[in-house]
C-alpha cells in the first residue's frame, strides 16, 4: 500500500515554507506559503501547522527563511539575527519539545559555519534533511509498532497523531498505518477531541482519505466503549516525554489511560527520538493554556453564557504507570521507563 496520505503537511519549497492550513480542514484542502520567520511563528500558534513533529520541523524551517532573508555580512550579526528568530519561534507553544529541538538543532549547525555563506547554505540544507528525516523517522517507528497490533483489532486514539501532525506518515497513526499494510484489518476509534476537534476534523479526514476504517465518537463515550470491550489498545502520539518516563500529551490523554488501566486495556503511547526531554522531569514541563474562545465557542459560535470563566490546559501528563510500553524508531521501550528511556535514547 504505497497510496497511503502522500502530501507533505510542511515542505520547503524553493526558499519558502508550504504548510497545509490545518485550520481549514476537512472543508478545504489548501497549502499556504510563508517566506518570512515571523509568519511561521504565528503559524504555529495558531495552529495552521500543529502537532509535535511537524512543528519541530516547521520552526527549523522558519529559522531557515530567517537565514536565506538576512542581509547581514558578519557571522556574529548574522548569528545575532538568528537568534532572535530563535527566541520568537520558542515563545509559540510551551509543551512539545519538538519545538526546541528544531530550534536547537538547527542553530547548532549554523553554530559550526565560518562564513555566512556558509551558515545559510548549512542551515537551509538541515531544515530540509530534517524533513525528509521526519518520514523515514515515522515509517521505522510505525514498523516497531506493528506488531502490538493484531488482525481485527480496534485501536482508541486522541486528537490527530498522523501524517498531520508530522511532515508525513504519524506516529500513533504511523502505527496503524505499518499494521494495515502488513495485511491487518484495523479500525480506529477517533475521539473528537475537544476543543480543537484534531480528532473529528484531521484524524477522521487522513482515515478516511486513505480507507483505514474508523468511528468518530464524541471523547464522552470513551470509558463506555472500553466498558463494553470494544477498545483493543490505545495508540496515542506525545508531545513530550521526560527522562521519567510521564507522557505529555493531547488533553483527554490522561483520562484514557486512566481508563484503560481499568479495563486491561493496553496503552501505548508512540514518539521519535525528538518527542523524548532527557534534560526534564515531569515537575519541569510548561503545559500550554489556550484561549477561552476554543471552549466558549465550536468553530466560532458561541456555546456557553458570557462571562463563564474557562480553563483551556491544552495538554495532561500520563504517569508511567499507565503505560504498558512506548515505541519508538528504535524499537519498543519498556518499564522501568526512568532507567530505560536514558538507556535507549541517549
Ligand atoms: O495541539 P496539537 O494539535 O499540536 O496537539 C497535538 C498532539 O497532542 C499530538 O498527539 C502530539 O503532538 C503527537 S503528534 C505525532
Amino acid at each position: 500500500m504505497d497510496n497511503f496520505f502522500t502530501l507533505r503537511t510542511v515542505t520547503w519549497d524553493n526558499g519558502a515554507v508550504k504548510m497545509i492550513d490545518q485550520t481549514a480542514l476537512p472543508n478545504r484542502l489548501y497549502y499556504v506559503r510563508f517566506t518570512h520567520p515571523e509568519q511561521v511563528a504565528v503559524a504555529i500558534k495558531t495552529m495552521v501547522v500543529r502537532g509535535a513533529p511537524a512543528i519541530g520541523v516547521a520552526a527549523a524551517m522558519g529559522l531557515a527563511l530567517a537565514a536565506v532573508r538576512s542581509k547581514a555580512t558578519k557571522l556574529p550579526d548574522f548569528m545575532r539575527e538568528m537568534e532572535s528568530a530563535a527566541a520568537m519561534l520558542r515563545g509559540t507553544r510551551p509543551t512539545a519539545v519538538n519545538l526546541f529541538w528544531g530550534i536547537d538543532r538547527v542553530m547548532k549547525t549554523a553554530g559550526t559555519a565560518s562564513t555566512v555563506r556558509e551558515a545559510k547554505e548549512k542551515v537551509s540544507a538541515e531544515a530540509k534533511d530534517m524533513e525528509e528525516e521526519d518520514v523515514e523517522v515515522n515509517r521505522r517507528l510505525g514498523r516497531s509498532g506493528a506488531d502490538l497490533i493484531h488482525n481485527g483489532d480496534t485501536v482508541l486514539t486522541q486528537c490527530n497523531a498522523g501524517a498531520l501532525a508530522t511532515v508525513g506518515y504519524g506516529t500513533a497513526l504511523g502505527v496503524v498505518r505499518a499494521a494495515v499494510e502488513q495485511g491487518k484489518l484495523v479500525k480506529v476509534l477517533v475521539p473528537e477531541t475537544r476543543p480543537a476537534l484534531q480528532g473529528a476534523r484531521l484524524t477522521a479526514f487522513e482515515l478516511v482519505r486513505d480507507r483505514i476504517a474508523c468511528t468518530l465518537i464524541s471523547d464522552t463515550a470513551v470509558g463506555h466503549m472500553m466498558s463494553l470491550g470494544r477498545v483493543d489498545c490505545v495508540i496515542v502520539g506525545a508531545d513530550r516525554i521526560t527522562r521519567d518516563g510521564y507522557v505529555f500529551n493531547k488533553i483527554g490523554t490522561y483520562q484514557e489511560a486512566v481508563l484503560a488501566k481499568r479495563h486491561g486495556v493496553p496503552f501505548y503511547p508512540a514518539a521519535p527520538r525528538s518527542t523524548f526531554d532527557l534534560a526534564r522531569s515531569h515537575e519541569q514541563v510548561t503545559i500550554e493554556e489556550r484561549g477561552a474562545e476554543e471552549v466558549f465557542q465550536i468553530r466560532g459560535r458561541r456555546i456557553a453564557p458570557r462571562g463563564v470563566p474557562v480553563a483551556n490546559p491544552a495538554f495532561d501528563m500520563t504517569p508511567p504507570e499507565l503505560v504498558t510500553s512506548m515505541v519508538t524508531e528504535r524499537g519498543l521501550v519498556k518499564a522501568p521507563f526512568g532507567e530505560n528511556i536514558p538507556r535507549l535514547m541517549s
